[in-house]
């Protein structure tokens, strides 16, 4: 069975509280997205494996450590996903990026995939999908789906998320049992598809298309 982490850091949780606040106007909230999401990627990234390795110095030769792991793609599902990639790049420069398209038909909440476009070698790297909300859990499924259709394995995908509905969190753990979860927020509960309290529709705050 995968984690399920709310990222509670301090500093996650004050800028989390900025961009919930109807206030907020779009670029604050374009910024702020990017400063949660280098946050995440600090903390998702805690486990990644490292390796000895011995290094010159100019005073000698130093027992250090370096990564060993598999490579990283980030993977934001379209639109809102990409608010949160470039704070990620910030962390993992060398990260490849895929895309993944997802729309949610307005009324019956249905996700459809529109765009796919992900790294020749997406099967052999580690995966953080990643989307500000996790609502009914229908995108993150759906996308996650697209993954293992190309190869990859399950164990191999971290989502990340700024603020989950309890059912989403379900839905995502019944689907998709081994990915792991990391979310700054679980909230209350959803209603007509929106996470209550939330923080809104993140594409159009993101984007200023409301
Ligand atoms: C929103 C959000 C997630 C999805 C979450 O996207 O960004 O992708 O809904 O809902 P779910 O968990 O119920 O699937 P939306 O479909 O509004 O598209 P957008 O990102 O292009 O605005």
């Amino acid at each position: 069975m995968g984690k399920f982490q709310v990222m509670n850091h301090p500093l996650i949780q004050h800028k989390l509280t900025i961009i919930r606040n109807e206030n907020c106007g779009t670029r604050e909230f374009r910024e702020v997205v990017n400063e949660i999401a280098s946050l995440l990627a600090f903390e998702v990234s805690r486990d990644m494996p490292l390796e000895d390795v011995d290094i010159k110095t100019p005073q000698g030769i130093a027992h250090a450590k370096q990564l060993s792991g598999k490579k990283v793609a980030v993977v934001p599902i379209l639109r809102a996903g990409i608010g949160m990639v470039d704070g990620i790049l910030d962390l993992i420069p060398a990260a490849k990026v895929g895309h993944i398209g997802m729309y949610r038909d307005e009324e019956t909440l249905e996700p459809h995939e529109y765009f796919v476009k992900l790294p020749s070698d997406i099967d052999k790297r580690q995966i953080f999908v990643v989307d500000p909300m996790l609502a009914t859990g229908g995108s993150a499924i759906m996308a996650i789906d697209a993954l293992i259709k190309r190869g990859v394995d399950e164990s191999n995908i971290k989502f990340v998320c700024l603020v989950a509905a309890p059912e989403g969190v379900e839905a995502l753990q019944k689907a998709h049992g081994d990915v792991d979860i990391y979310t700054a927020a679980l909230d209350d509960h959803l209603e007509n598809g929106y996470i209550v309290p939330g923080l809104g529709d993140a594409g159009d705050r993101l984007f200023g298309t409301k």
